[in-house]
This record gives C-alpha cells, sequence and structure tokens, in this order.
C-alpha cells in the first residue's frame, strides 16, 4: 500500500517520515485548533466556511493565520488521490524548545494535515444511512466551544461512554439545556418546525448545521434557533446530529428510549434529499 502523504510545515511527505517535536505545545497543552473538511471527487465541500471558521479559531486563541489554506488542502488531496477524503488540518502555536506556560506572538506555528477516506454519503441514498443510538449525559467542556480547540478530552470520555454503553453519540446537557453532541450538532423536529439550540459560545457553529438552516429556508421549512430542555426530547418527532463528515444523521434512540416511532423521520428523508440535491448542484458546478 502506498503510504499516506501528509503535510507538515510546508512540506507534502509520507506520514512515517512526519515528525513533531516533543514541545510542540499543541502536545504538552493542546494549544492549537482543527477543523475537519470533507473532500468530493476532489472538491472541497464548504470550504470556505470551513476556511472562516478556522480564522475565527486562530484568532480567538492569537495564532497568526498566514497560510493559503485552500491550496495547501487541494494539493494534499490532490497528492492522496483525490476522490472522497476527510481532511484532518491542525495548527499548533509551536514550540518553544522547553515546557512553558507562557508563549509570546513571534512562535511560529506548527501546521500538520492528513486526509483519509470518507464515504460519498450523498451518493449512497437514504436507505444507507443508518440511524443513531445516543445517549444524554453532562458536559463537562470549558465554556468557548465556539473554539474549535484539540482539546477534546470531555468529548473523548463521554463518547467512550457512550460507545460502552452500546450508543453511538452523546447529547450534552449544561446548566438544563442541551448543547450539541460530542463530535455534531444538535435538531429537534415537532409538529413540521425544525428546532436547534442557538449559537453561542457553549457549541460550536457547526459549517453543517448552517446548510442545514440554509435549506430550510430556501425551502420554507420553519426552523427557530431555542434553548431545548432534554425532557422536551420525550415529545420530539424527530431528532437529529449533523456534522461535515456524517452529514444528517436521524437519531432512533435517546437512552434506549425510541423517538416517536423509532424510524427515521419524513422532514429528515426531506433534509438529506436536499443535501443531496445541493451536493450535487456542488459537484456539477451550478451551486
Ligand atoms: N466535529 N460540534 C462539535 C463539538 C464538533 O466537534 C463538530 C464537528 C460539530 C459539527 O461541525 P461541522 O458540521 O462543521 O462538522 C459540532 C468534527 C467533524 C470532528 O471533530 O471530527
Amino acid at each position: 500500500m502506498k503510504a499516506e502523504i501528509v503535510y507538515l510545515n510546508g512540506r507534502f511527505l509520507p506520514a512515517d517520515q512526519a515528525q513533531v517535536s516533543v514541545f510542540d505545545r499543541g502536545f504538552l497543552f493542546a494549544d492549537s485548533v482543527y477543523e475537519v473538511i470533507p473532500y468530493y471527487q476532489g472538491v472541497g465541500f464548504r470550504l470556505q466556511q470551513h476556511l472562516d471558521r478556522l480564522a475565527y479559531s486562530l484568532q480567538a486563541i492569537r495564532i497568526p493565520d498566514r497560510e493559503n489554506w485552500k491550496a495547501i488542502l487541494d494539493e494534499l488531496v490532490q497528492r492522496n488521490g483525490g476522490g472522497n477524503l476527510s481532511v484532518y488540518l491542525q495548527v499548533s502555536r509551536g514550540n518553544a524548545g522547553y515546557r512553558t506556560h507562557t508563549y509570546d506572538d513571534s512562535m511560529q506555528p506548527t501546521v500538520f494535515a492528513c486526509t483519509s477516506p470518507i464515504r460519498d454519503i450523498y451518493g449512497e441514498g437514504a436507505e444507507q444511512i443508518k440511524g443513531y443510538n445516543v445517549i444524554v449525559t453532562a458536559d463537562l467542556r470549558w465554556h468557548r466551544c465556539d473554539i474549535k480547540s484539540t482539546g477534546l478530552l470531555p468529548n473523548i470520555l463521554v463518547l467512550q461512554q457512550a460507545r460502552e454503553s452500546g450508543a453511538d453519540e452523546a447529547l450534552l446537557v449544561r446548566d438544563g439545556l442541551l448543547s450539541e453532541g460530542t463530535s455534531s450538532n444538535l435538531f429537534m423536529v415537532r409538529q413540521g418546525v425544525i428546532y436547534t439550540p442557538k449559537r453561542s459560545s457553549e457549541i460550536l457553529g457547526g459549517t453543517t448545521r448552517e446548510l442545514i438552516l440554509q435549506l430550510a429556508a430556501e425551502e420554507g421549512i420553519p426552523y427557530q434557533e431555542v434553548d431545548i430542555r432534554p425532557e422536551e426530547l420525550a415529545n420530539a418527532d424527530e431528532v437529529w446530529i449533523s456534522s461535515s463528515t456524517r452529514g444528517v444523521i436521524p437519531v432512533l434512540t435517546i437512552d434506549g428510549q425510541p423517538v416517536a416511532d423509532g424510524r427515521k423521520g419524513p422532514l429528515w428523508q426531506r433534509m438529506f434529499a436536499l443535501f443531496t440535491r445541493f451536493q450535487h448542484r456542488l459537484m456539477t458546478g451550478e451551486a
């Protein structure tokens, strides 16, 4: 098998030759931000939205933003054969040569990117989408979840808890309100209206979340960005989660209880079809 090509600090090289210092602040302190961007048939999906969010995260933690990200990522995808790939991009504050909590603005950021194969969910069709079983649990994260930081330990521990109880994802609750999933945004449908937690520093502004709301607006499907209490899920007609690599996924059970009849709902089917059409238009240059 051909070694995967990764990008590290200006160079494209085989993954097993890429090395980062043990003093890198990404390694020592999770002093770094990241993006996960799907490419279908070699073309970035919502690339500009991801790069806007990257700029926001970098600015929020004061890492200088000097790269031509699109050029780097497009080339990385091409060097890995194009096709359907998810790109992981991480930018850390860099390496001071020793361990110290403090930093100064002259540091050179460490930039790393790699790819991994993904399914073209929209090309496959709605029947192929497996609904999720989720649990509801406490949100243990910091209060700047709008920054896409690599400090993911609370997310990882809670996802592991979900996996060990046979679930696929965990929905997080803080101060009596649902925020999002460990790596996804949350939607609830009741009587034809889509509800989703409003944007704040408690959730990530998901690119897929934004696309769902955009498509809903275009189609005249009503939606509201509101506070959602976990008790409200019991009366939901549908619950969905969303993320870049998974798209929009129907939730079938919550803490072992079925959502409505426990099957993929009609509004989800419609939203999935809208996504499929949107992606097709993007690929054929119509959007
Ligand atoms: N996660 N909320 C959190 C906490 C996330 O980590 C993610 C994405 C999302 C959805 O954002 P988007 O629609 O832009 O992918 C929401 C990525 C996929 C990850 O961590 O792998």
